[in-house]
């Protein structure tokens, strides 16, 4: 079992498209038995899977002493996909976490997974706390959206010094480029600046993945979107293998 964070501490740069492509990468491309673990109170994932929230706000219990996450767990339409939604109740989660004064929480919960899943994937909040420390210690690799901007740069730096900070054996980091559009000079700039990161171009199918409620494959899947998630899974798939 291998578990992969989608963070950045900077909102709005792709992580919650990122990680519902992905986790319909792996368990539709790999065949693999594909968790989508929402740790962010918005509850984007659980939108973009076409699953409506119940009406109890029950997240934040899954993460107390003793608590079984698999009662909160949800089909998707699609087989061997599994959500795990969030909701307002997550929204104190790092308070929480301290609280409990246990590091590795999250890590636990996740091993305790490791028999039902193949693949463990998060939808990280932009924050830099408690959530995302315990993100750090139960990932195996970490993929930071980075759109072209200088503002980018830095969120990378935050990030490298957030994973370096969860200690010994720290996760490696896959930068990868967002929402570029090759028309930009900024963004060929940035392109040519970083050849080996992997693109996803920004792309309206993309965009509708809002509107259809579905992953872009789904419903596009001859489209330059679907093509590049693909990729971007297989560069992880690898990066997960190399280590
Ligand atoms: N490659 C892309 N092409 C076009 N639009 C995109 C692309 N990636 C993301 N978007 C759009 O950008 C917006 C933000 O994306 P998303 O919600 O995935 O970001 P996020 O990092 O999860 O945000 P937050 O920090 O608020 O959780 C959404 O409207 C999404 O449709
Ligand atoms: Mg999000």
């Amino acid at each position: 079992m291998a578990t992969i964070a989608i963070y950045s501490v900077k909102g709005g740069v792709g992580k919650t498209t990122f990680a519902v492509n992905l986790a319909w990468c792996s368990s539709q491309i790999s065949c693999r038995k594909t968790l989508l673990w929402d740790l962010d109170a918005a509850s984007g994932s659980g939108f973009l899977l076409g699953i409506d929230p119940r009406k109890k706000h029950e997240a934040q219990s899954v993460f107390a002493d003793g608590s079984d996450p698999a009662k909160l767990i949800r089909h998707s339409r699609y087989p061997g996909l599994d959500l795990l939604p969030a909701d307002e109740s997550i929204r104190t989660l790092d308070r929480q976490f301290d609280r409990l004064g246990k590091k590795k929480r999250l890590a636990k919960l996740v091993s305790g997974l490791a028999k039902e899943y193949d693949r463990i994937i998060f939808d990280c909040p932009p924050v830099l706390n408690e959530v995302s420390a315990q993100v750090m210690r139960a990932a195996d690799v970490v993929i930071v959206p980075l759109p072209p901007s200088p503002l980018s740069a830095r969120a990378l730096d935050a990030v490298v010094e957030e994973v370096r900070g969860s200690g010994k054996g720290h996760p490696p980091i896959l930068p990868v480029l967002s929402m570029i559009d090759m028309r930009r000079s900024l963004h060929r700039e940035a392109r040519e600046a970083n050849p080996t990161w992997p693109v996803v171009p920004l792309a309206s199918a993309v965009e509708q993945c809002a509107v259809e409620r579905q992953p872009v494959a789904a419903f596009a899947p001859k489209s330059p979107a679907a093509r590049a998630f693909a990729q971007l899974w297989t560069a992880i798939e690898r990066k997960l293998a190399s280590q």
